[in-house]
């Protein structure tokens, strides 16, 4: 029955871990997923999860019965904390339903099924480039997926004026995606000054922000400061959505551990929205996996485990700013032609390099080096040792 299946092609992204996998090479370097390791190369679990880990073991009162259908209670009121802030008015007129979803992908998924079934315009604007998944998220949900201007790849940079243009001209209603910070894959985000330009844009136009936040913590090592863009458009009362992840920023990547806040305009309808989210949930995967949540909730509403977390995330997010540092120094000894400041000018996970697939291919092929044919690189895979064998994959690169 299936004899003319056709084999489909590896993921973008997690398809350049199946093939570093497959290379024997001992200096191989996996800059493709963007999955925070040591200085040792190694993957980390924070200390804090851990801890978090042996004290939910210990107890013994907890049993595996099935989570509600929107998932843990004490972690989803913690979750919308994080993100908009303990002071947030939103959460405080109970304006916001919150459920717990599958990491970030889970969460886009949810908030954008519920869309489709339930929300009268299906176009949702993302910007170009970005994450790999969002448009295959969308498409199957039944949205229509268009792109609005973000990235100038002249000055590796925001195009701001772009950018305002396009949500200018979409359709009054139409979605908008929004990297709440750490813009994936570019490492560009808008300042404070354009967001508050892009916020204006989408309110007078009754557009409809869908914040993607993967990287709470990662672009400034500061949580309030990186749900900043968030909590300016809760802060005007407005509507919004937010999917929130908890891989990268508390290393929890396996666990599947995320959630979807919807902010509505009263209490009222974010409790009838949260009734239909149940039904697009359920029929999907029933209930979320519970040790994740866990784990997460037994940080958050602990204030000693909170405070040490928030060290920890603040030295992976150093560790990674250094590592552009020596990246940048390295090509300048080496006297790569070009200019590389982008380098320590973008933040978060990534760096957008501005190399091409050839050259990609020709790293890949002569250094064993692999990172998405777009030219992006996880800087939180890089160490100290790594950073010599980068530098002379890129130098040659662009010299031959
Ligand atoms: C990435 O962009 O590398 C990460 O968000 C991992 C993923 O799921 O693609």
């Amino acid at each position: 029955a299936f004899a003319n299946v056709a084999r489909a092609p590896e993921d973008p992204i997690l398809g350049v871990t199946v093939a570093y996998n497959k290379d024997p090479s001992p200096v191989k370097l996996n800059l493709g997923v963007g999955a925070y390791r040591t200085e040792e190369g190694k993957p980390l679990v924070l200390n804090v999860v851990r801890k978090a880990e042996q004290l939910l073991v210990n107890d013994r009162s907890r049993v595996k019965e099935y989570l509600p259908i929107v998932g843990l209670a004490d972690f989803n009121k913690l979750s919308a904390k994080l993100i908009l802030g303990a002071d947030s008015p939103a959460i405080h007129g109970n304006l916001v339903t919150t459920v717990q979803c599958l990491s970030g992908t889970g969460s886009l998924r949810v908030g954008a099924e519920f869309l489709a079934r339930h929300y009268r315009e299906r176009t949702i604007y993302i910007p170009n480039p970005t994450w790999g998944n969002h448009t295959k998220v969308f498409t199957l949900a039944g949205l229509t997926v268009k792109t609005y201007r973000y990235y100038d790849p002249v000055t590796r940079g925001l195009n701001i004026q772009g950018l305002l243009e396009d949500l200018e001209s979409a359709p009054t209603g139409a979605i908008v995606l929004l990297h709440a910070c750490a813009h994936n894959p570019t490492g560009v985000d808008p300042t404070l000054q354009q967001w508050e330009q892009i916020r204006q844009m989408i309110r007078s136009k009754s557009l409809l922000p869908f914040f993607d936040s993967a990287y709470q913590g990662f672009a400034s090592g500061s949580l309030d400061g990186d749900a900043q863009s968030v909590r300016m458009f809760v802060g005007d009362g407005g509507e919004c959505f937010i999917a929130q992840s908890y891989a990268k920023n508390m290393g929890l990547y396996g666990e599947r551990v995320g959630a979807l806040s919807i902010v509505c305009r009263t209490a009222d309808v974010a409790s009838r929205v949260n009734s239909q989210l149940k039904l697009v949930i359920r029929p999907m995967y029933s209930n979320p996996p519970i040790h994740g949540a866990s784990i997460v909730a037994t940080i958050l509403k602990d204030r000693n485990l909170y405070h040490e977390w928030t060290l920890e995330l603040k030295a992976m997010a150093d560790r990674i700013i250094t590592m552009r540092k020596h990246l940048f120094d390295a090509l300048g000894a080496r006297g790569t032609p070009g200019d590389w400041s982008h380098i320590i000018k973008q933040i978060g996970m990534f760096t957008f390099t501005g190399l091409n697939r050839k050259q990609v291919t020709f790293m890949t092929k002569e250094y064993h080096i692999y990172m998405t044919s777009d030219g992006r690189i996880s800087m939180a895979g890089l160490s100290s040792r790594t950073v010599p064998h980068l530098a002379d994959a890129i130098h040659a690169a662009v010299t031959t």
